[in-house]
């Protein structure tokens, strides 16, 4: 039935009872009126009003509903779609509302993509850049500062020494940026190490306690979605480190049937009511991504905890 349709149809009710109450009724409208005929009359539509509304709150319950997912869509919460009975004018609305979602839902996964990879191929250029242009001009010259302190006089040496250290220093950092830019461990040694490594990363630069256990052995997961699990727990340490007053932070990878389980979870005061900005709604597109769940609140026993639940490709899944 269309909008108008029903609409008319309860008011429609609404009158016809009212018409029928009067034809039927033991009621009579003096002119001028009597204070007991005004009474009743007031009621009668008094009556008529509460039931108008009430039927139209009913009638017109599947609108409110509308409203509420349209201020509340999230299309980096993908998959909650109104439900839709009937064939009528309102049906035709939530149905094209639901056919509107599977749309932007799908290009918006189709453009993360796009950014996602551009932004990953953007820092393997820089990561690249800054280990071979910068690390070598740097090696460079920390060997002439090494040549320079050996020949230089006693005095000057203690000196040149000095910015030998300070050199090697730097050296660490670019190089330990670069890394962070582009996990080359994951290619390297795999998902397992790679996080290992952040995690002695994260606790030697942060000074918090990082637990990390992961299960070893080959992840199955593809590059896509390992170099995704790398990120995530990335930003979660980050974030513990930046704003959860954490102690300790545990960072565990578990296999469980068809599916590899990422879990950051920190003893730190929690998320409260802040609210998600760049690096959270990042997590979700790279999950979205690669048709992971990620699940962040609080953990079990207080602090916050980030759970990235990645399924495995099909084949694995069933036999797992
Ligand atoms: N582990 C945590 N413990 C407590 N609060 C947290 C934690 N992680 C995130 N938050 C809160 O959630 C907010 C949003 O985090 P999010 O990573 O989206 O943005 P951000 O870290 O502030 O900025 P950036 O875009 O640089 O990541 C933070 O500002 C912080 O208040
Ligand atoms: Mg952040």
């Amino acid at each position: 039935m269309s909008l108008f349709w029903r609409i008319f149809g309860l008011n429609a009710v609404v009158l016809g009872a009212a018409t029928a109450l009067l034809l039927w009724a033991p009621v009579t409208v003096s002119v001028p009126v009597v204070l007991t005929e005004a009474v009743v009359l007031v009621g009668g539509l008094v009556v008529m009003l509460v039931a108008n509304a009430a039927l139209l709150r009913i009638g017109l319950a599947p609108l409110d509903r509308l409203t509420q997912r349209m201020v509340t869509v999230d299309l980096l919460r993908p998959g909650h779609r109104l439900p839709v009975d009937g064939r009528g004018g309102v049906a035709v609305l939530l149905r094209t509302f639901n056919e509107m979602l599977d749309r932007l839902e799908s290009e918006r996964a189709a453009s993360s993509a796009r950014a996602l990879s551009a932004q990953e191929s953007e820092r393997r250029r820089i990561a690249r850049e800054l280990h071979d242009e910068v690390g070598q001009s740097m090696t460079a010259v920390l060997l002439e500062l090494k040549r320079a302190a050996d020949r230089a006089p006693k005095d000057l040496r203690a000196d040149l020494q000095h910015a030998q250290e300070t050199t090697r220093q730097s050296l660490d950092e670019v190089r330990r940026i670069a890394r962070r830019l582009r996990p080359g461990v994951l290619d390297d040694l795999g998902l397992t190490s790679a996080l290992t490594a952040l995690a002695t990363d994260y606790a030697t630069h942060t000074g918090l306690t990082v637990r990390c256990r992961c299960d070893s052995g080959p992840s199955d997961l593809g590059a896509a979605a390992e170099l995704v699990v790398y990120r995530v727990a990335q930003e979660a340490l980050t974030n513990t480190a930046r704003h959860a007053d954490a102690r300790t932070v545990d960072l565990t990878l578990r296999r469980v049937p068809g599916a590899v389980v990422l879990e950051v979870r920190d003893d730190g005061r929690g998320m409260g009511r802040a609210r998600e900005g760049a690096g959270i709604r990042g997590m979700r597109e790279r999950a979205l991504f690669i048709e992971a769940g990620l699940d962040i609140g609080p953990g079990p026993t207080g602090g916050l905890s980030v759970r990235l639940t990645v399924p495995l490709p099909r084949e694995e899944g069933k036999a797992a």
